[in-house]
Parts: C-alpha cells; sequence; structure tokens
C-alpha cells in the first residue's frame, strides 16, 4: 500500500488525510499541535466540515490514517501548512520553512514532495534549494537528471511539484475529488508524477503547467474574486451618492450575458483571499496597482460599516445594539480574518452601547470579545425584541427568512443585502 504523509491537518490536510485513507492509501497525518493530533487520533475531527467526522473516524478506526508530531519515511510527502504574511504585508513562510526541514531526513530516492499551500511565486524552486543543501545526497532540479557527470543522478532522484488546493470550506470533500488541478513541477518528470498521484483519487482535470505558473495561477484567481468584491464595495459608494439600490443595480447588470460582479459586503475575510494578493503586490508592486487598491477597498469596508453604525446609534441615549452574524461567511463558525468580528471588536471598544451578538455556529464568544464588557451571546429570538439597531453582518440561512415584523421600529443595516425588498 503506497504511503502517505500528509505535513499539517487543519481544513486542507485533514480532509485530504481522510480522503486518501479511504481511497486505498496508507496515511500518516502530521501536526506540530499536540492537541490536535490527541483529537484525531481519537476519532474526532478538530474542525467543523461536512461529512469529515465519519471520514476521519473510519479512517482511524481501521488503521489507515494516524496522526503524529513527526514525519516517517513515506512514498509521497503532502505540504499542507499555512502561509502567512506579517503585519506589513510581507510573506512570512517559516511553517513551510520548518515543514521542509521536518521531512527532509525522511526522503529517500524517488519521493514526491508535493506543495498544497498557496505561496508567492518561486517558493517551489526555493524549497528545491532547501532540500538540496539539507540533503546533498538526492538530485532535485529544475532540470531532468543529467546522465553526467553525476553519475546515478537519475536513481538518486526526488521530485517536486506545487499543486495549489482550490477548495471552499463547506463542500471541501466533494472538491478535493472534484475541482480541476493546477500541477507545476519543479521539472517535466515531477509534474507527470504529481498528475499520476492525483489521477488515483481526482475524477476533476489535471493540468500540467511549471512551478511558476501553478503559483500565480493560484494568487490571481484569489485576486480576480478580491477585485471583483472592491468593484461591487466600490459601486455601493457610488450608489449611496446617487441614491440608488445598489443590490438591484447588480442585479441588473448581471442580466448582461458577459458581466458577473460580485455581492458588496462589510469586508472580505478568510485565510485566503485576505492574503494571497499580497503575494503578488510585495513581488511586484509597480505592476498591481489594480489588485493593491483592491485590498485596500476592501480592508476599509469595515471602517465604513462601523461608522454607519456609529451615526445611528448616535440616535440612542443607550443604544441596544443587536449584531447577527460573527463568522467571516455564511453558515460556518470560521472566524478566521473575519470582518463581522472585527465590526463588532471596534464598536464595542469604542462603547457605542450594549451588544447582542447572534451566531448560530457558535456555542461561546471567541475570547477577544468575552475580555470585553457589554456584549453577551444570545439567540436570534432574544436579541430581536431587545435591540434598538440591527446589524446584519453574515448572510447566514437562519437569518434569511425573519419575521419582518420583528424589525418594525429598529434602525436596520443590512450588510449583506440579504432583507431587500
Ligand atoms: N482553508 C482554505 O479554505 C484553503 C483553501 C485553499 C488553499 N488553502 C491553502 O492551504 C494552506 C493551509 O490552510 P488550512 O486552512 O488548512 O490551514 P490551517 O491553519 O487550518 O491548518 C494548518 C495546520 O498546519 C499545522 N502546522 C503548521 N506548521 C506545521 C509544521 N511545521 N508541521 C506540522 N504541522 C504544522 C497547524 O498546526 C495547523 O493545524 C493555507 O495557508 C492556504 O495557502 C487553504
Amino acid at each position: 500500500m503506497e504511503k502517505i504523509c500528509v505535513i499539517g491537518l487543519g481544513y486542507i490536510g485533514l480532509p485530504l488525510a481522510g480522503l486518501l485513507a479511504n481511497n486505498g492509501f496508507n496515511v500518516h497525518g502530521v501536526d506540530n499541535n499536540v492537541k490536535i493530533v490527541a483529537t484525531i487520533n481519537n476519532g474526532g475531527p478538530h474542525i467543523q466540515e461536512s461529512g469529515l467526522d465519519i471520514l476521519v473516524k473510519t479512517a482511524i478506526q481501521n488503521g489507515h490514517l494516524v496522526a503524529a508530531l513527526q514525519p516517517v519515511p513515506a512514498d509521497v510527502f503532502i505540504i499542507a501548512v499555512p502561509s502567512l504574511i506579517t503585519e506589513k504585508h510581507l510573506p512570512d513562510l517559516k511553517h513551510i520553512q520548518e515543514a521542509i526541514h521536518s521531512i527532509a531526513p525522511h526522503l529517500t530516492p524517488g519521493n514526491l514532495i508535493i506543495l498544497e499551500t498557496t505561496v508567492p511565486v518561486g517558493t517551489t524552486e526555493k524549497i528545491a534549494g532547501w532540500i538540496s543543501e539539507l540533503r546533498r545526497d538526492l538530485y532535485l532540479s529544475q532540470l531532468p537528471a543529467p546522465a553526467a557527470p553525476l553519475p546515478g543522478a537519475t536513481e538518486k532522484q526526488i521530485f517536486l511539484a506545487h499543486c495549489p488546493e482550490r477548495v471552499l470550506p463547506g463542500q471541501i470533500l466533494k472538491e478535493l475529488m472534484e475541482n480541476d488541478r493546477i500541477i507545476g513541477g519543479i521539472n517535466q518528470l515531477s509534474g507527470e508524477k504529481a498528475r499520476a498521484f492525483y489521477q488515483k483519487f481526482v475524477s476533476g482535470g489535471l493540468l500540467l503547467t511549471d512551478a511558476r505558473t501553478a503559483e500565480l495561477t493560484k494568487l490571481a484567481e484569489n485576486s480576480f474574486r478580491d477585485v471583483n468584491i472592491a468593484l461591487a464595495n466600490e459601486l455601493s459608494y457610488i450608489c449611496d451618492k446617487f441614491g440608488i439600490n445598489v443590490w438591484e443595480l447588480i442585479k441588473l447588470a448581471n442580466r448582461h450575458p458577459r458581466v458577473n460582479i460580485h455581492q458588496p459586503g462589510p469586508g472580505v475575510g478568510g485565510h485566503c483571499i485576505t492574503k494571497d494578493p499580497w503575494f503578488i503586490i510585495d513581488a511586484a508592486p509597480d505592476e498591481s496597482k489594480i489588485i493593491r487598491a483592491a485590498r485596500e477597498i476592501n480592508d476599509n469596508r469595515t471602517n465604513y460599516v462601523a461608522a454607519r453604525v456609529k451615526e445611528k446609534a448616535a440616535c440612542f441615549k443607550n443604544p441596544v445594539i443587536a449584531c447577527l452574524g460573527l463568522s467571516y461567511k455564511a453558515n460556518t463558525g470560521d472566524l478566521r480574518e473575519s470582518p463581522a468580528l472585527r465590526i463588532v471588536q471596534q464598536l464595542i471598544q469604542e462603547t457605542v452601547g450594549q451588544f447582542l451578538i447572534v451566531e448560530p455556529h457558535l456555542k461561546t464568544l471567541p475570547e477577544c470579545l468575552t475580555q470585553l464588557n457589554s456584549v453577551q451571546l444570545v439567540n436570534l429570538q432574544e436579541a430581536l425584541p431587545q435591540a434598538d439597531l440591527v446589524i446584519l453582518l453574515v448572510n447566514h440561512n437562519a437569518f434569511q427568512n425573519i419575521d419582518h415584523k420583528l424589525l418594525k421600529n429598529k434602525v436596520v443595516i443590512d450588510t449583506r443585502g440579504t432583507w431587500r425588498q
């Protein structure tokens, strides 16, 4: 049975490890977080994702998946640790570097290393350099192994490819199998080896290219979404100026067969879109003016929403403000880079009023809010009758069909256009 070592058991690595373990592979999952390793070995995923609990439980029970703190020798190593940006929006690849250092002693000739993490252009080449430094006995080059002057290079060759992950949280397991994949080999043979691996469990297209193109393709995808949302946000300012309903405007514009404007909102959140465009901006600042402008427009959106709430709250003596939703997107409790959370935090810090938070996907408030006064986690039925202002921040299904009579005589700020008539 082919042995796969997956490094990083988060939103990407754990579903992938579970899927592989249920598709005939022997999977050794690695995470440097002791709690995560213990939770997985007890059969429970540490993240919420549709279908993941049963997949992980089955794989652990039948012994095809084991979680550990350290890698072991394997046939294929998959890197799914995070890439980060610093406060100054510079790339931080420390987790990837640590992961490479941890697998280096276990590499043997013929191994395939796949980097699934989204990275700046040139990172796969950097990884090849790190590995070559750490393991001078192995051959890893952008060029095919030469017959001479390095005798035996072919037998000592290892393979490296970047295959950026494109799944959508909420439907990760389906998309892991069905999405088309971009495979950028550090050389032709590496790409082909990676394609042969994915062919065993992916039904989507497997598209071969070079590593740099694969890296930039993923960054371009997320920048496209960021720019499109920034356009929608900018249109909402323009519509406000003319007294036009932006939601109706976009609905009508999108009836054009070649127009697809995204929706405005309280800002852009999540682990990926808030980070990935900065990898392009950092490396090509003069060439990425639209990408930078989009990042700034979307980042400033939370200040705009907070200012609107403050303006409306000023009409009340001691306003009770119901905030509906905290997560970064609908129907999840994922708070990573959530604009809703940022808005609520800012308003509470500025003591704008009493806050009732409704977040059906959380059992408790996050620590950054519990440290603050004037805030309670309540359900929708408790929040609405007491509230002077109702701020819809996340378009969870639970908020779609509320009785509009409950909003009568309240100031409503609907940042998602969910309740537009
Ligand atoms: N989450 C998504 O929706 C998504 C979608 C597409 C691509 N990606 C890419 O995948 C990357 C990983 O995303 P994620 O959401 O799975 O992150 P995550 O934070 O959920 O999981 C990463 C895991 O890696 C572990 N880790 C960090 N350094 C490690 C090391 N040196 N050795 C072992 N384990 C280590 C962490 O403890 C964590 O559990 C992202 O940075 C992004 O580039 C994510």
